[in-house]
């Protein structure tokens, strides 16, 4: 709930200021808190040089993009736009976070709605390689499906905080060991929407 709007202080002011400054304090509140580690451009030219790399590997096999919700979303999105090949696309949910960047907790994994998977080349995509916890759950999961071929790919890959044997097999982006927000990422299910990539103050975690 935005609660300026109801707070009787900016009731007082003149019309106008009241239609202007929640507004301008939002933008000043969420420009303190984020400083862009990656911008839209970057973001978008990192996923140009994916999907090259995937055109040379999938046009003409049975490929379906299995898009781990709800991060991936973006990049799932916009990575596909970009595969001028014909494929097919799933989704599966799975969650571990609640908010910061600790340890995750014991992971959920929803796949109602899956689509048949055997005999496919899955592709497994995700927001974020962090300890990889869930990236390796998943792989165990969609392997039962018997997919011909299983690899995955990531946006970003963080350094430093692998937990498991495997790695990704495609990624856009290496970033140093920070909490990210935007294109996909949240922090309590906020920032999903931002266009860049940015961290999080270690003062706003909380
Ligand atoms: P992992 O299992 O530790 O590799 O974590 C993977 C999941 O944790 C990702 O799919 C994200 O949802 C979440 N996550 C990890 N690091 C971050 C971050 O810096 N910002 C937002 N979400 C993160
Ligand atoms: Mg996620």
């Amino acid at each position: 709930m935005d609660r300026t709007r109801h707070n009787p202080a900016f009731c007082r002011l003149p019309a106008a200021a009241c239609m202007i400054v929640p507004p301008l304090i939002q933008f000043l509140r969420r420009s303190r808190v984020l400083k862009v580690l990656l911008t839209e451009i970057e973001i978008q030219a990192g996923i140009e040089a994916l999907a090259k790399r995937l055109d040379a590997e999938y046009r003409g096999r049975p490929l379906t993009v299995l898009g781990v919700l709800t991060g991936s979303l973006i990049f799932l999105a916009d990575l596909i736009r970009r595969m001028d090949f014909p494929l097919r696309v799933g989704l599966i949910q799975a969650s571990s976070y609640r908010g910061t960047a600790t340890l995750p907790g014991a992971l959920e994994i929803h796949d109602a709605g899956l689509p048949i998977l055997e005999g496919r080349d899955v592709l497994l995509l995700d927001d974020i390689f962090d300890t990889g916890q869930t990236l390796s759950h998943l792989v165990q999961h969609v392997e039962r499906q018997r997919p011909h071929s299983l690899r995955s790919a990531v946006l970003l890959w963080k350094i430093g905080r692998q937990r498991v044997e495997i790695t990704p097999d495609y990624y856009c982006f290496r970033i140093p060991d920070v909490f990210v927000v935007g294109y996909g990422l949240d922090y309590h299910d906020d920032y999903r929407h931002l266009p860049h990539v940015a961290a999080l103050d270690e003062e706003d975690l909380g």
